[in-house]
């Protein structure tokens, strides 16, 4: 009775266990192509460890014990902390070329002038400049960028984002979320945007499934999820974060 897979990213009945231990309990998920599918729930209810497994990236000592995933494109991630992902010593411009020579077999003199180019992407000024920069030189908001721009180095299909904008300032996140939401825009991009902040994730998805405890307990399209959440703990999320007054007529 299983239908054919249609989405460009589909999970179906997804276990990972850690031991004897199962932490994902059978979740299934669609992306459709085009698609930003916002995955929100508390810490710890696994959604790190789901995207993990769609990357085959788990921790060690951490398997995937269920379920099949099937994929239409070329993956990339997003950290969390780029700070942890980006190497310390080299300047972030060749971090990005080094992945064009890999990925793409470019030159050193194409993959640097493709790295200029993604800096000039991602919104860092002065990016020729910028390109020598080690990570510590630049603000968090900029290391995310180059975390953006050497995902995108990859020439993915689907850019899985892991809580992209948890480490930085409000007015920061901000600006990073318009940087996605104009990189789907423009590249055509399908997405996967992880948080367990609803508002970030009701900011950039066309649908949201919802987890707690391994489990998805909710999915729907974000207007919907928000508007007329249809589970408890669905609802509780809403009333944690959408603190705004009752909306009124005007
Ligand atoms: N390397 C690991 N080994 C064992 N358990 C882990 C490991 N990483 C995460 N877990 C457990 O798996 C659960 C889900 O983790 P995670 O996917 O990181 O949650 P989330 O991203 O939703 O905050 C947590 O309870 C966590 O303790
Ligand atoms: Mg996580």
């Amino acid at each position: 009775m299983s239908a054919p897979a249609t989405g460009l990213l589909d999970v179906r009945g997804l276990r990972i266990s850690a031991g004897e231990r199962e932490i994902v309990t059978g979740i299934d998920l669609h992306v459709d192509p085009g698609e930003c599918l916002g995955l929100v729930g508390e810490s710890g209810s696994g959604k790190s460890l789901a995207v993990r497994a769609v990357m085959d990236i788990l921790p060690r000592g951490v398997r995937r014990s269920g379920g099949e995933v099937t994929a239409g494109g070329r993956f990339a991630m997003v950290f969390q902390n780029p700070t942890t992902s980006l190497d310390p010593l080299m300047s972030v411009g060749n971090q990005i070329a080094e992945v064009r020579r890999f990925v793409r077999g470019r030159s050193r003199a194409e993959a640097k002038a493709e790295a200029i180019e993604l800096l000039t992407q991602v919104g860092i000024p002065d990016p020729a400049t910028r390109y020598r920069s080690r990570p510590d030189q630049l603000s968090g908001g900029q290391r995310q960028r180059v975390g953006i721009a050497i995902a995108l180095a990859t020439d993915p299909d689907i850019l899985l984002c892991d809580e992209p904008t948890t480490a930085l300032d409000v007015t920061v996140q901000a600006q990073v979320l318009g940087l996605l939401t104009a990189l789907r825009r423009d590249r055509g991009l399908t997405m996967v945007m992880i948080s367990h902040d609803l508002a970030v994730v009701a900011q950039v998805a066309d649908r949201v499934a919802v987890m707690r405890a391994g489990a998805v307990v909710e999915t729907g399209p974000t207007a919907s999820v928000v508007g007329d959440p249809q589970h408890e703990y669905t609802a509780s999320l809403v009333g944690a974060v959408l603190d705004l007054p009752e909306a009124e007529d005007s």
